[in-house]
């Protein structure tokens, strides 16, 4: 099998939990510290090797293409001002070396059929999926840790991490035999079930390696939980013709589509941050020291 040298990454929903602010603009461009979500994960996926990048969008998703473009007028205007380290920044948000690609999901029918949007530009290929919206942070990136997997087993991986037995609902939730240490042999994957239909605690995060075969799977899909075309409902027909393994990856998650997991990721990076990060940490010292928190 070929290595993974192309990521999908699904960007059309409609942000309805972060309404106000995603009237206008995609959730994906909501910064954490300095940084858009999207430029987030795209970093990940280049740092797993990966280079040629496809966007499925909608409407009112411009400023992500425009985040990826060439900014003329900005770099002139930063250069003549002799602004070089600014300059930098907006110069490496798209190394030379990594393509973007931007392809449209007319309606928003749900994830499968956002990846089958997608498929056109696979060409056949075994290809990452990134959603966004969780906020990866590992030693090592995520999808790094996850390519790494995909070349010693040539299989579907998908990560997963343990959630608390009342928060199945939120996630695709995985079942199956433990391999080693963080790797599990799928048996049954199954859509936001309830917590007493739960296979296990294994929660599905946004983050993938998948083998083409899923693509026909979801091609045949009927609609799904919540009326929509489910990736987890492709996954369980293509646990039924290949291996399938799930993996405990090593890090954290931040569910940033939700308010409460943006503050939480926007809190801990900042503290991380080489430049701000010593002077916020003591401004909430200084919050606690007022007895505000
Ligand atoms: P979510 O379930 O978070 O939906 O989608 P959403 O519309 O983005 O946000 P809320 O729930 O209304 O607040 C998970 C991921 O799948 C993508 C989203 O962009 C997000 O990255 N997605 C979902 C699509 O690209 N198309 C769809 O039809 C549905």
């Amino acid at each position: 099998m070929k290595p993974i040298t192309k990521a999908l990454f699904p960007v059309a929903g409609l942000g309805t939990r972060f309404l106000p602010a995603t009237k206008a603009q995609p959730k994906e461009m909501l910064p954490v510290v300095d940084k858009p979500l999207i430029q987030y994960a795209i970093e990940e996926a280049y740092e797993a090797g990966i280079r040629e990048m496809i966007f499925v969008t909608g409407r009112t998703k411009r400023a992500i293409e425009d985040h990826f473009d060439m900014a003329y007028e900005l770099e002139t205007e930063l250069a003549a001002a002799n602004k070089h380290e600014l300059l930098r920044v907006v110069q490496s948000i798209k190394p030379d070396d990594l393509e973007c690609v931007f392809i449209r999901q007319p309606k928003m029918l749900g994830l499968g059929h956002a990846v089958l949007c997608g498929s056109l530009l696979i060409n056949g290929e075994p290809f990452a999926v990134l959603l966004a919206d969780d906020l990866m942070v590992g030693e090592k990136p995520i999808m790094r840790q996850m390519v790494e997997q995909y070349a010693e087993w040539r299989a579907s991986i998908i990560a997963v991490q343990e959630v608390p037995p009342e928060q199945t609902r939120r996630y695709g939730i995985v079942a199956g035999t433990p391999v080693r240490d963080r790797l599990v042999d799928v048996s049954r994957i199954v859509e936001k079930p309830a917590p007493e239909d739960a296979p296990s605690n294994l929660g599905v995060a946004g983050r993938y390696i998948l083998t083409p075969g899923v693509l026909d799977e979801i091609r045949n899909l009927p609609r799904g939980v919540g009326g929509e075309i489910q990736l987890t409902d492709g996954i369980a027909g293509l646990l039924r013709r290949e291996k399938v393994f799930a993996y405990r990856y090593e890090g954290r998650r931040y569910d940033c589509g939700s308010k409460e997991g943006f503050l939480q990721a926007s809190v801990e990076l900042a503290l991380e941050h080489p430049q701000i990060g010593p002077g916020f940490r003591d401004y909430l010292a200084s919050l606690r020291e007022s007895g505000r928190v």
